[in-house]
């Protein structure tokens, strides 16, 4: 006889509420993304043409998620996007301009007025650091043709490539000083870190950041690209790529991940995938991460147009078994539609969750606001529907350039929000809620939780606002 398994969704389930001696304020929703990587807001944008740009991944890693930049550009093009990213917030100015020892005060006031900086750390023949020349050093020197070496601070403070925040904070309170140059071990100069970066630092406490302060930020790959991409993601530094597949459980993905792994040292998601088995072989091929959803999404069909699927709440709980075999965090893609569904999809065993439809109507996703029936919208499609694939994103789902589309994902548009700041606060806060009421204080703890019942269309509809008509729309509900 065939086993029929029962299969569950987020609208399948409610967690019970549990004795609790903590707050939403105080819970800790911090995450471990893959590899090292941590973020404070356990939450990822989607690699779709419609959601995640050079301009949302920066919004969502400053308030402590990521952005993985789709692949419906050119790899020039995306690889450009993420050096935008890492660029837009640094505490360590990266191979900053130097001065030669031999220069002179003019030459270094015309470099100064260039390129507008005020602190120029200085080089000796071999190209060492030799010392630092800032105003305070010029600020009497009236002879122009004197040498860099009569005036600048020599044996200036420096910090070694390891620095972190904490350290450089407490190399400015020792010494006073407005920059410290950073130089690697054979005394070369790699970076500055000067005292108004990091103060800008402190504007954005949860920013995501990687070890020398840049933002955190992803790109898509495909089997059938990543070669092309992968050098000049690299080139920009990005922090992990996503093999963005509909069927990750297949031999070219799990190729992909060994040949990447082999040739490159660089975080690699590997997906999507919503059974036991294709988590093992995708971690099994060195994944550092798994995504999990074959068909949950908004605006997917997959389910519909070729009959496969798992319902996500269940998807999640199956792979999150395997995953916890190995030590490696899986990501919840697809089917979130309230922050509820957050609290959800991590106690189903999730460590983050990636987003799409939620935030495509955000103010930074791609794309103007339209007008519709006197309302503002933006446009969401799925990155298997005609349009998308028009635009490249065919591979995704089996296709050749030229291929009449099969496609597994529509068109459509969702309300605008305006700016992410104030809905991602919606969204985390709605987890932290969900913590609150399970007594859960860290994400492993709600991970771990095993408390949730089964409901009924019944128990849904109570759940829904219902037998009232809604005349003021709160940010985080709408139906
Ligand atoms: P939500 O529910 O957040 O889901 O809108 C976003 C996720 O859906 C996946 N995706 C697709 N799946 N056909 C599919 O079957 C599509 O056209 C499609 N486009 C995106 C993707 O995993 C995304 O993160």
């Amino acid at each position: 006889m065939m086993e029929i398994t029962e299969t569950l969704s987020y609208d399948d389930v409610l967690l019970l509420p549990s004795y609790s001696d903590t707050l939403p304020g105080e819970v800790d929703i911090k995450s471990r993304l893959c590899g090292d990587i941590v973020l404070k807001t356990p939450i990822l944008s989607a690699a779709m043409d419609t959601v995640t740009e050079e301009r949302l991944a920066i919004a969502m890693a400053l308030q402590g998620g990521a952005g993985v930049i789709h692949r419906n550009l050119l790899p020039e093009e995306q690889a450009r996007q993420v050096g935008s990213v890492k660029r837009s917030l640094n505490w360590i100015i990266d191979k900053p301009i130097t001065v030669d020892r031999n220069m002179t005060i003019d030459d270094v006031k015309s470099i100064k007025a260039k390129y507008k900086i005020s602190g120029l750390p200085v080089v000796d023949d071999n190209n060492k650091l030799c010392g630092i020349i800032t105003k305070r050093d010029m600020r009497f020197c009236s002879d122009l043709s004197l040498k860099v070496h009569e005036v600048m601070t020599a044996n200036p403070v420096i910090a070694d490539e390891q620095i972190d925040i904490k350290g450089a904070v407490a190399l400015f309170d020792k010494h006073k000083i407005e920059k410290i140059p950073v130089v690697d071990k054979n005394g070369f100069v790699t970076g500055l870190i000067t005292v108004k970066d990091l103060e800008k630092q402190e504007q954005y406490p949860n920013a995501a950041m990687d070890r020398r302060g840049r933002l955190i930020v992803g790109a898509a790959i495909s089997p059938q690209d990543w070669e092309r991409r992968i050098p000049l993601l690299m080139e920009n530094s990005v922090d992990f790529v996503v093999l963005d597949t509909a069927h990750g459980d297949s031999s070219s993905v799990v190729k992909a991940v060994q040949d990447i792994k082999r040739k490159y040292s660089i975080n690699v998601i590997g997906g999507n995938v919503a059974t036991a088995e294709g988590t093992k072989r995708i971690i099994d091929a060195g994944a550092d991460a798994v995504k999990i959803g074959i068909g949950p999404g908004s605006i997917c069909t997959t389910r519909i147009v070729s009959g496969i699927g798992v319902p996500q709440f269940t998807a999640v709980q199956w792979c999150a078994e395997e995953a916890l075999k190995h030590n490696i965090p899986i990501i919840a893609d697809g089917g979130i539609k309230f922050s509820g569904d957050i609290t959800k999809a991590i106690c189903a065993g999730a460590s983050t969750v990636m987003l799409g439809n939620l935030l495509a109507g955000l103010k930074e996703a791609p794309g103007q606001a339209i007008i519709y029936d006197g309302r503002m919208f933006k446009s969401y499609r799925g990155m298997g529907s005609i349009g998308a694939i028009k635009e490249g994103s065919g591979d995704r789902y089996q296709m050749k350039a030229g291929d009449e589309p099969v496609p597994e994902g529509i068109e459509g548009r969702v309300p605008y929000k305006g700016e992410l700041k104030p809905f991602l606060h919606q969204l985390s806060t709605g987890l932290r809620k969900g913590m609150f009421y399970c007594g859960c204080k860290s994400i492993k703890e709600l991970r771990e939780y095993e408390k949730f019942a089964k409901i009924s269309p019944a128990g849904l509809l109570e759940s829904h606002a219902h037998d009232i008509m809604i005349t003021q729309e709160a940010p985080n509900y709408s139906r």
